[in-house]
């Protein structure tokens, strides 16, 4: 029986900050995958743990490392082991996810994201700053490094993720499509987001904003392009 492949966040380095979800699949991998980013202190844990863990950074090797990366995952899940992708951060931030799991879509190998603390957050709460103040920090833009130059492209080409937004979707939708947003833009409203009950919606700003809908808090929106990975990719459907 084929086995499966756990992308999991291992957060910004300190083992503390792996979730308890990561430190169990840790104890029950067969085997271990991980990037340069996990860092020293969980890669010493993983030691201690006596499992089979290789590391599969990509050390300016992008491409050529990926298809070992792929094939490994491959290997490994065809042999019915625990396989776990472990990645620095969170696997959904400038994690090349989207690879990974297009890859394993298409060879139907089941899967499942494990969510990890982000640098994005993590790091700055380490160095006691808040991201959000009501006068000086609204909302929060995070981009890579390579994009800099190209700001006003990358900004274009954003996800943006809108929290305490249950009950005021369809406002927020009708208010982003006259601000500019297309309004065949896709939006997802995620409920109760990991718990047993989490529901995922997936429409369009225009429909959102036609709509009356509203959602039960805790919720959150994701607008933009991305949200197509959500039918994509729905690991159920494997
Ligand atoms: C390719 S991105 C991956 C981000 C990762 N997926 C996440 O959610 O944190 C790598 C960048 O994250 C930032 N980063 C990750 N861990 C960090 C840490 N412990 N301290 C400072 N920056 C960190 C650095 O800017 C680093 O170049």
């Amino acid at each position: 029986m084929v086995g499966k492949v756990y992308i999991v966040g291992s957060g910004p380095g300190d083992p503390e900050l792996l979730t308890l979800k990561a430190y169990r699949l840790l104890k029950e991998a067969d085997v271990i995958l991980y990037d340069r980013l996990v860092g020293e202190e969980i890669t010493k844990l993983i030691q201690s743990l006596g499992k089979k863990a290789i590391y599969v950074g990509k050390d300016g090797k992008g491409k050529e490392r990926q298809i070992e990366i792929n094939n490994l995952m491959k290997k490994f899940a065809e042999e019915g082991k625990k396989v776990l992708r472990l990645k620095g951060g969170d696997p959904t931030i400038f994690g090349r996810l989207w690879e990974e799991i297009e890859f394993l879509k298409a060879n139907r190998i089941p899967f499942e994201i494990v969510p990890g603390v982000s640098s994005v957050n993590g790091v700055p709460a380490c160095a006691n700053i808040p991201l959000t103040h009501p006068e000086f920090g609204k909302a929060i833009i995070v981009i890579g490094g390579r994009e800099v130059e190209d700001y006003y492209e990358a900004l274009r080409n954003s996800t943006l993720v809108v929290l305490m937004s249950g009950i005021s979707a369809s406002e927020i939708s009708k208010n982003l499509i006259k601000n500019g947003f297309k309004d065949e833009t896709k939006v997802a409203v995620i409920q109760k987001g990991s718990l047993k009950d989490q529901k995922v919606s997936v429409c369009t700003l225009r429909e959102l904003s036609s709509s009356e809908k509203t959602f039960e808090s805790p919720a959150l929106m994701v607008v933009g392009e991305v949200v197509r990975f959500v039918e994509k990719y729905n690991c159920l459907e494997i």
